[in-house]
């Protein structure tokens, strides 16, 4: 996102908003984020009753930083959700293939970053059914999570296939204040079980933030999941 607006109209108490049709899914998926849950520390096995949040990372790849993320994210034994831009797909295959291959969860951010809601039907489509084709002809999996550019969310699409709108609850303005400390005092503060953390992976203070961010919150107990874990039961 390259605006620093909020929509907040869009926030569900946990912050995690699905527009699928599949209504009951959705309030299930509400639920299970909002679930308050103990903060228990452990090292070195899967901790169950420990609170969650999921690291996502809008606008890449990127040739430059995305490489050193994914480094650090394996290194650190953490999966991450990436929503990409079809037109930053073309050229960096190879680097979608390796986030898939290691786990991370791969969703869609249009084509060329357009205002859904501000373009003509067909054009919208388009913008979405690109990318999705893009990341499956990369990957060979269609990508059914999708984060609208600016959490604009239309209804009207018609998309041949069910795609999950996926919003944020934790902005951490990393494209606005390429800071590294600004980032972790935003997400410190913020962050509970459930938190879906907004960043962009095109820039290397927010490379260098996330990774910060794991190491510290999860001496505090937090496990770092991919978005699926938080909004499906
Ligand atoms: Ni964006």
């Amino acid at each position: 996102m390259k605006k620093g607006f909020l929509f907040a109209g869009l926030f569900l108490a946990a912050g995690v908003v699905l527009f699928a049709a599949e209504r009951k899914r959705t309030d299930q998926a509400v639920g299970h984020a909002a679930a308050e849950k103990t903060a228990i520390r452990v090292s070195g096995e899967v901790c169950e009753e420990c609170p969650r949040a999921a690291l996502t990372f809008d606008d890449g790849p990127s040739k430059k930083y995305t490489p050193i993320l994914l480094d650090g994210l394996k290194e650190r034994g953490v999966k991450a959700s990436f929503f990409l831009l079809g037109r930053n797909i073309e050229g960096n295959e190879d680097l979608v293939k390796r986030m898939h291959e290691e786990g991370h969860l791969i969703g869609n951010h249009t084509y060329n970053h357009v205002r859904i809601t501000k373009v003509s039907k067909k054009e919208a489509k388009e913008e979405i059914e690109r990318t999705g084709n893009k990341i499956y002809e990369t990957i060979g999996v269609y990508p059914i999570y999708l984060r609208p550019p600016f959490g604009e969310v239309r209804e009207d699409l018609e998309l041949p296939v069910e795609l999950f709108y996926v919003s944020w609850n934790i902005d951490t303005l990393d494209w606005k204040t390429r800071n590294m400390d600004s980032i972790l005092q935003i997400v410190k503060k913020q962050i509970k079980d459930g938190s879906i953390i907004l960043m962009h992976d095109e820039y290397e203070t927010s490379v260098e933030a996330a990774l910060r961010i794991v190491d510290d919150l999860t001496k505090e107990g937090y496990r770092f999941v991919t978005v699926d874990e938080l909004l499906l039961p």
